[in-house]
């Protein structure tokens, strides 16, 4: 066995076994609604790895920008904010979490609110510094499976696993309609996309995977024997 190598389980499914590396970070990138979520959380749970919501982390910054009453808009106030930010970023189970005084936030996450101004707080490079950083700190005591939108670009520039999950802009905005959310998807993508601090961008070497056509199930066994595959070699 080449080292540095990492081992299935015996029964060949869950767990891996890590012989000099990190433990493994897998990427999965897309625009909103994509279905990244979905696939990256089922993904983690068949493998045995944790599931890592970075766009809950930005989400989380937005509404505690917004509850301190400062303007999104204007950068040098929010990261007056970031040093001492009461933000504690763990986990319950197989997922990550977001903490504010001794609580998980949740619906905080999705008001609208926050959806309209996550772009904005998402796009100060300094905040950015920082998340990447809490992202990079998961991984160095556990496999990860992260998700959100350069993930392959810049938090794991050199992992062998990244996948791209995308979908038609119709198919999206009908799952984010399904899920009674009706945010402006395509307005976010199009300032996730234009920005120019780690935009939303699929990295020259991640699989697209085009979830359209496809059922989760099928996105999740596609994606799930990729790097079951990889894993093994
Ligand atoms: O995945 P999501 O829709 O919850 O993400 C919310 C916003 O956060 C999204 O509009 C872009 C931003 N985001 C980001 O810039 N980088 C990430 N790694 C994750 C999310």
């Amino acid at each position: 066995m080449a080292a540095g190598a990492f081992l299935l389980d015996s029964d060949k499914k869950t767990r891996y076994t890590a012989v000099s590396m990190n433990p493994p970070a897998i990427a999965i990138d897309g625009p909103a609604a994509s279905g990244k979520s979905t696939v990256a959380k089922l993904i983690a749970k068949e493998l045995g790895f944790t599931f890592i919501n970075t766009g809950a982390m930005y989400r989380a910054v937005t509404w505690y920008t917004l509850q301190k009453g400062v303007n999104p808009a204007d950068t040098a106030a929010v990261e007056a904010l970031l040093p001492g930010i009461p933000l504690s970023f763990g986990k319950e189970g197989a997922n990550s979490t977001v903490v504010y005084e001794g609580r998980v936030l949740t619906t905080e996450l999705t008001e609208k609110s926050t959806n309209d101004n996550v772009s904005a707080i998402a796009s100060i490079p300094a905040v950015r510094a920082l998340l990447v950083e809490k992202q990079r700190e998961y991984n160095t005591r556990e496999a990860v499976v992260m998700e959100g939108r350069d993930i392959g670009t810049v938090v794991f520039p050199d992992t062998k696993f990244k996948y791209f999950v995308t979908a038609s802009e119709e198919v999206r905005a009908a799952r984010r309609a399904a899920e009674g959310i009706t945010d402006s998807i395509a307005e976010r993508d199009r300032k996730d996309s234009q920005r120019a601090c780690a935009p939303l961008k699929k990295a020259d070497d991640a699989m697209l995977v085009d979830t359209s056509d496809m059922t989760i199930d099928q996105v999740v066994a596609f994606i799930a024997a990729d790097i079951r595959a990889k894993l093994a070699c």
